[in-house]
């Protein structure tokens, strides 16, 4: 209702990053066996109805893989969520504890667009027509980018490449972002977020 009066278009639900609205959807942080239990995703649906009683659109930067081993928040359970829910739009992301290991720091040039296997997925069952699909995550440039375009995807997300460059959709790739992370560090150590090969380079 704030979000409303305030003037925004839509609100986003976060339920990925291992906050808490994503901890409930995984069962390696959510071990309850009532029906609260993660492959029912009751929380996500109560917490969604809820905001639905409000007039705007609701959108969800939802996980769809924790890239933990054995655990069940990976692209079938994403699916099944995005099925049964209904969002005005859908933000596929991911990571959290098990993606550091999937994803050490420092890879310029390789394992971009992080969340093609879901979008297959997605693409796979028809949910990719379902509602609007952004996904975030590894792109380095515009190229990247287009990698998702053609698999169907109307939009995507830059974060780590708009502080190496925020003029990069202008300026072109001259300066890279090789995601080694140290933006979400100094975010850490309570500055603003910057990139620190902005000092050097
Ligand atoms: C400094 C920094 C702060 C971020 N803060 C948030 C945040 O508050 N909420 C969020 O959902 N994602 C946040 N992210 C994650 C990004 O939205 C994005 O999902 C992630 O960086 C992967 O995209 P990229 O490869 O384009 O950087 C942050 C990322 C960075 C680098």
């Amino acid at each position: 209702m704030r979000a409303k009066k305030a003037g925004y278009d839509c609100v986003q639900l976060h339920s990925g990053h291992t906050y808490l609205l994503s901890q409930t959807i995984s069962d390696f942080y959510n071990q309850r066996t009532d029906e609260y239990r993660a492959a029912d995703f009751k929380l996500l649906r109560d917490v969604l109805e809820a905001v639905r009683t409000v007039d705007i659109p609701v959108g969800v930067k939802l996980q769809c893989d924790d890239f933990i081993e054995g655990h069940s928040m990976n692209v079938t359970s994403a699916c099944k969520i995005i099925s049964a829910l209904k969002f005005d739009f859908v933000e596929v992301t991911g990571g959290g504890q098990g993606g550091g290991a999937k994803y050490p720091t420092i890879r310029a040039g390789k394992d971009q667009y992080y969340y093609r296997h879901v979008i297959q997925a997605l693409k796979a069952q028809n949910l990719l027509d379902k509602q609007p699909v952004i996904v975030t995550g590894g792109f380095e440039n515009v190229e990247d980018a287009q990698m998702a375009f053609d698999d169907g995807v109307p939009l995507v997300g830059y974060s780590r490449k708009f502080l190496r460059n925020d003029q990069f959709l202008i300026d072109g790739d001259a300066k890279k972002c090789v995601r080694c992370n140290q933006c979400i560090i100094s975010l850490g150590q309570g500055t603003t977020a910057v990139c620190s090969l902005n000092n050097i380079e």
